[in-house]
């Protein structure tokens, strides 16, 4: 799939079913994340690849609609590797929902939900304590056809060489 289709694609699916996702799949995924920038290439994250169904159920109590795929990869970070940790983090979930939704696959960028409770998530995964366990993304298929959220239009959010001059 063309990059920019895949960026139309995109969508939040919490409607999800479970896909075989074979290994070549799942490493293109990755392999989508590892390449994102990072700042000062200090590249502070970590991926969980997490197929155990048991993990996975437990993992659902953050948000259900996970419990059902058969692949989840979380994102971990240190925050003592770089101070831009938290935008590693989104530029490698970003690039790997992309990747997802190129492949064929559904997800939905897990990490609010999961951040109420990072203190247990992290214990069933073994993540050290020093480290922050930010999104789980979940490889499933769409249940059904899902779009991606409305968005603001271009011409109310851009501004032509000031702020405020927009253009109709
Ligand atoms: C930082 C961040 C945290 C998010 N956390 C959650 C979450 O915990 N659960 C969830 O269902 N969606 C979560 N989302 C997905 C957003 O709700 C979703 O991107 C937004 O509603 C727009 O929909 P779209 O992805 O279809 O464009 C999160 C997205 C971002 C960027």
């Amino acid at each position: 799939m063309d990059l920019f289709d895949a960026i139309e694609k995109r969508a939040s699916v919490r409607d999800l079913q479970p896909a075989d996702v074979p290994e070549g799949d799942l490493k293109r995924i990755l392999d989508a994340g590892r390449r994102a920038p990072s700042g000062r290439n200090r590249q502070p994250i970590e991926f969980i690849v997490i197929r155990d169904a048991d993990t996975i159920k437990e993992l659902s109590k953050a948000q259900g609609c996970i419990a059902d795929v058969s692949v989840l990869i979380a994102v971990a970070a240190d925050p003592e590797k770089s101070e831009y940790w938290l935008e590693d983090v989104a530029a490698a979930t970003e690039n790997m929902l992309l990747a997802i939704t190129a492949l064929g696959y559904a997800s939905v960028w897990i990490e609010g939900t999961l951040l109420r409770a990072e203190a247990d998530h992290k214990k069933v995964l073994g993540v050290p304590d020093a480290m922050r366990l930010m999104v789980v993304l979940p490889v499933g298929a769409p249940a059904k056809v899902a779009a991606q959220a409305q968005k603001r239009p271009l011409k109310e959010m851009v501004h032509w060489e000031r702020y405020g001059s927009m253009r109709q």
